[in-house]
């Protein structure tokens, strides 16, 4: 008997000792923030600076939690495990569809008083709110707007080919057969699943538009997904394939970047996050680079916007998670985070003076798509369907690219991983 309950009180010692010593831990922590977050390459730390910065002048240490991986494929999968060992990070970045299952599961602390306080309900446009509040409460912060159907061109290279940004996706293919005669990588591209999907955002939208790619992405709608339409996206993709150099796979997204900035490829298709590269390396639109929209979707806005959530400790907000809170959602920070970043702001009320040509246009171009209701959020990013079958359809768009599979295969591939996985 002794011998079985002495080892349980040593535990139970144990156990104390240890909750003790978390205590402290935690009571000299009270003044830190640990904040979960992907943002690794050079472009991205610098706009995080802001962040960091923002919160000490708020009073409190911001204890950095990065797990490298564009698009946070191994931050949620990190995030997770913490999770389930009851060791959440105290903040983290998350993207669309991330938000309601966090929520949905009573993880996330409530923003309500901050938010009435700030008048958040009228500054964030609405496509972003639908993400940032689970059952009409507050439970997550945006701090910037990306949009995904972006081209950046190095722009010695079309000046010295004599090219302009393409307005159709058959002029780009045009283009890239010039491109690749002179020497260049057409595409610079990285082999990632990720990668593939940011493609397919832009190929979906530009064979089909905003409609189209609301009904098979967003809906779901098998019609739509098993068209003659999606059959053409594909097309696109396959054309896509074609403009990549042979050592694509598994490139990390900034360093396709790096290929265009140091010319040795001529476009990247990317988010805007690819913007802050350039900013990084000191190089300045319509001087070393151009930014215009994928042939077919000029106009259109394919959204995915970053978050912060904070983690429920007990039953109150801390004060720290107040402070990053409002750190994340404060007007000047943001101007500043998104000049660095390549995005816009999440916050309507922010002016646009202090943002390069590029950023202006995606401001213009997000008013008239919130106008016209067109602003629609990026599949590949997890803004468009729940990660069940954004991961089946993440598997069919990159089985493709990585085979010869015929577009009329891929699009009946499409149908029944939707299926199989709604
Ligand atoms: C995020 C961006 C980030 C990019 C590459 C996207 O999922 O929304 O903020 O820069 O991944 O890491």
């Amino acid at each position: 008997m002794l011998k079985r309950t002495l080892p349980g009180l040593m535990g139970l010692v144990a156990a104390i000792a240890l909750s003790g010593s978390s205590m402290t831990a935690s009571a000299a922590d009270s003044k830190t923030v640990e904040v979960m977050h992907w943002w690794t390459s050079g472009g991205e730390a610098k706009a995080l600076t802001v962040l960091k910065d923002g919160l000490k002048t708020r009073g409190y240490t911001w204890k950095d939690a990065p797990i490298a991986g564009g698009g946070g494929e191994a931050a949620r999968t990190v995030l997770k495990a913490r999770v389930a060992s009851d060791n959440p990070p105290d903040a983290i970045q998350m993207l669309g569809f991330t938000i309601p299952e966090y929520a949905g599961q009573g993880y996330l602390a409530n923003l309500d008083s901050l938010a009435a306080k700030d008048g958040w309900d009228k500054v964030v446009p609405a496509p972003i709110q639908r993400f940032s509040k689970y059952q009409g409460h507050w439970v997550a912060v945006p701090v910037d707007i990306h949009r995904t159907n972006w081209i950046w061109a190095n722009k010695k290279i079309f000046d010295q080919l004599h090219l302009t940004p393409p307005q159709t996706f058959d002029q780009l293919v045009a283009d890239a057969a010039v491109i690749r005669k002179a020497g260049y990588i057409p595409l610079a591209h990285g082999g990632q699943p990720w990668q593939e999907a940011t493609l397919f955002d832009s190929a979906v939208m530009s064979a089909g538009g905003p409609k189209f790619y609301t009904q098979a992405l967003v809906n779901l709608d098998p019609t739509a997904l098993g068209s003659k339409t999606m059959e053409k996206a594909f097309d696109q993709m396959r054309a896509l394939r074609g403009m990549v150099d042979p050592n694509f796979p598994g490139r990390d997204w900034n360093l396709a970047t790096s290929m265009v900035i140091n010319g040795k490829a001529a476009m990247q298709i990317m988010g805007d996050w690819a913007k802050g590269e350039f900013v990084n390396a000191g190089k300045k639109p319509d001087v070393d680079y151009l930014c215009f929209q994928y042939p077919g979707t000029q106009g259109d806005f394919i959204f995915n916007t970053d978050q912060f959530a904070t983690f429920k400790k007990g039953d109150a907000t801390l004060p720290g998670e107040d402070a990053f809170a409002e750190t994340v959602m404060d007007k000047a920070d943001q101007a500043k985070f998104n000049q660095i970043k390549g995005s816009i702001p999440a916050r309507l009320d922010v002016p646009s003076d202090g943002f390069d040509a590029c950023g202006q246009k995606s401001m213009a171009d997000l008013r008239s798509a919130l106008k016209n209701g067109t602003m629609v959020g990026s599949f590949a990013h997890g803004h468009a369907m729940p990660d069940g079958p954004k991961n089946a359809v993440y598997d069919v768009v990159t089985h493709f690219f990585n085979s010869n599979q015929s577009s009329a295969d891929a699009v009946k591939q499409l149908v029944d991983a939707v299926n199989e996985a709604k």
